[in-house]
């Protein structure tokens, strides 16, 4: 197969072509360094402040679309055949600015404005999308976005109001997406990249095919995803990753497909890419989606990585479980399918071979009579790791509980299903003492952790409290009970 040596790009509208990338290279070193454009600001460098927010359009299924992605923990290697576009790029050429800039201005939405290039991106990523948001999209727009001095009220009031300013029709990545799309389509040559340094390479195979021949030939290698846990053992802990095989770009592994008995789930679709299936076939899912991470994360982060990096504090894997989710590995051809929890072995040890690699995720439609909840704790509500997550699906045949799977995250070293206060439910009739008594049996399944997050006592007394939770919101109680998220 013909390899290509260097990554190509567009960066503001101008094709890019850069050799020997490393694999740890982040874009935003990329941009603040090499090409000095330091509109884009380094807070954190771990994905949690927004200042570094630069769009990011790629050709997808469905045609060019843009995305506001963290620059500090997205590689530059997984930009290639995409166009970059930084905030240098929003005022016109005679300096005026943009409707986004002149809202922020006109609002006061900036004070010592280092969170500003950030924020600006993130809302351009937003009326670009939703010209006339609510407060609600807009704060949702804005949780990967931190501000020390203004306060969220003047930015929320500019965000409400940039169209007054201006329309997206009449904006740059508007009137110029045909040029922009026949670009970036010249520059897909189906070919494997292989660049960088011998000790630092990076891989971006051609195809889900070439990803499953590259692994066989480098099985130590370091797969990366959307990087944003990747990134951080990178920026954080200056740790190498080379070799690492890049599968953000390859759309085969970003399928969807929405079946009468089951949603698969590509391994490499991102939070934002299954957020809409998952909507439709899991509501319940819907705001719990909202609560990983923030925005920018959601759309480089994946769900085969959640799963595959193993962590008992992973949103996903307690909610999947719980819905009877299986996993589909794949080692060159051959695949092989696991129930979700047994993939968890232990802490830091999932069931994956070396050269093997999570290819789908596979949740059965819900069946009849079944009941879901999902429950996220942390200490900040947006941007937060889980102290606690549940998933909770009980199935009912008349009153009596016929099936039952709970699962939690941050309760054991893995996530973990809880089969004795399961026991506690199944046969039983739906009603307070059997969710009382599963209630009970929950320190006999779990002896949870004490850390900076939660103490011991805290993650068993919410754990038991989510158990009577959800009999009390799934219309248990006598009188309903009003509760907040
Ligand atoms: C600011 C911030 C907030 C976050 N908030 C949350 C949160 O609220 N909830 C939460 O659960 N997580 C959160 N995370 C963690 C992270 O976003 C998720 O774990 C995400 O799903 C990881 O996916 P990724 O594609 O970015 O994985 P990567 O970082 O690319 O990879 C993660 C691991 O999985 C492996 N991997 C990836 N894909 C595959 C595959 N297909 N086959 C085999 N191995 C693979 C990688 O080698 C690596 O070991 C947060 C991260 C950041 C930076
Ligand atoms: S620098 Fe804070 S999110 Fe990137
Ligand atoms: S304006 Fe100072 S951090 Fe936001």
């Amino acid at each position: 197969m013909q390899h290509r040596r260097e990554i190509r790009f567009l960066l503001n509208g101008r094709e890019v072509s850069v050799a020997d990338v490393g694999a740890s290279q982040t874009l935003l070193d990329f941009l603040r360094l090499d090409r000095r454009l330091t509109g884009t600001k380094e807070g954190c460098a771990e994905g949690d402040c927004g200042a570094c927010t630069v769009l990011v359009g790629r050709l997808g299924a469905e045609g060019l679309s843009y995305q506001p992605v963290n620059a500090c923990i997205r590689f530059l290697a997984s930009c290639d055949g995409c166009h970059v576009v930084t905030v240098e790029h929003l005022s016109g050429p005679d300096g005026r600015l943009h409707p986004v800039q002149q809202a922020m201005v006109e609002h006061h939405g900036s004070q010592c404005g280092f969170c500003t290039p950030g924020f600006v991106m993130s809302l351009y990523a937003l009326w670009m999308e939703t010209p006339q948001p609510s407060e609600k999209q807009v704060e949702t727009a804005l949780q990967g976005n931190l501000c020390r001095c203004t306060g969220y009220a003047p930015i929320i009031r500019a965000a409400v109001a940039v169209s007054e300013y201006g329309s997206p029709a009449a904006d740059y990545l508007t009137t110029e997406r045909e040029a922009i799309t026949a670009q970036l389509r010249a520059m897909q040559d189906g070919a494997r990249i292989v660049t960088g340094p011998e000790d630092n390479r990076a891989i971006l195979p051609a195809s889900v095919d070439d990803f499953a021949a590259a692994l066989l030939e480098y099985p130590q290698a370091t797969i990366v995803a959307g990087a944003t846990d990747v990134g951080l053992w990178v920026t954080k802990f200056l740790k190498p990753i080379g070799p690492a095989i890049f599968i953000g770009h390859l759309d085969g592994l970003k399928e969807i497909e929405e079946g009468s008995d089951a949603l698969t789930i590509g391994a490499g679709a991102s939070y934002t890419d299954c957020e809409a299936a998952i909507g439709r076939h899991f509501p319940h899912l819907g705001p719990y989606w909202d609560r990983i991470a923030g925005w920018q994360v959601r759309n480089m982060g994946t769900v085969g990585g959640n799963i595959a990096n193993g962590s008992p504090i992973g949103d996903t894997p307690p909610v999947l479980i719980s819905l009877g989710a299986e996993v589909v590995l794949r080692k060159g051809d051959a695949r092989r399918t696991l129930p979700l929890e047994a993939f968890f072995i232990d802490y830091g040890k999932q069931d994956r071979a070396a050269g093997e690699f999570v290819e789908s995720i596979r949740v059965p439609m819900p069946a009849q009579g079944q009941r879901d909840a999902a429950y996220k704790i942390s200490k900040r509500r947006d941007e937060d790791i889980s102290s606690v997550a549940v998933g909770i699906s009980v199935t009912l045949t008349g009153e009596t509980i016929t099936a039952a799977r709970i699962a939690f995250g941050g309760m054991a070293a893995t996530p973990k299903r809880a089969g004795e206060a399961e026991a506690a439910l199944l046969g039983k009739t739906w009603g307070e003492a059997a969710f009382g008594a599963a209630a009970e049996a929950l320190p006999r399944d779990f002896k949870p952790l004490s850390d900076w997050r939660a103490s011991s006592d805290y993650r068993m007394l919410s754990a038991q409290n989510l158990l009577r939770r959800f009999y009390l919101e799934q219309g248990g109680a006598a009188s309903p009970v009003q509760l907040t998220a």
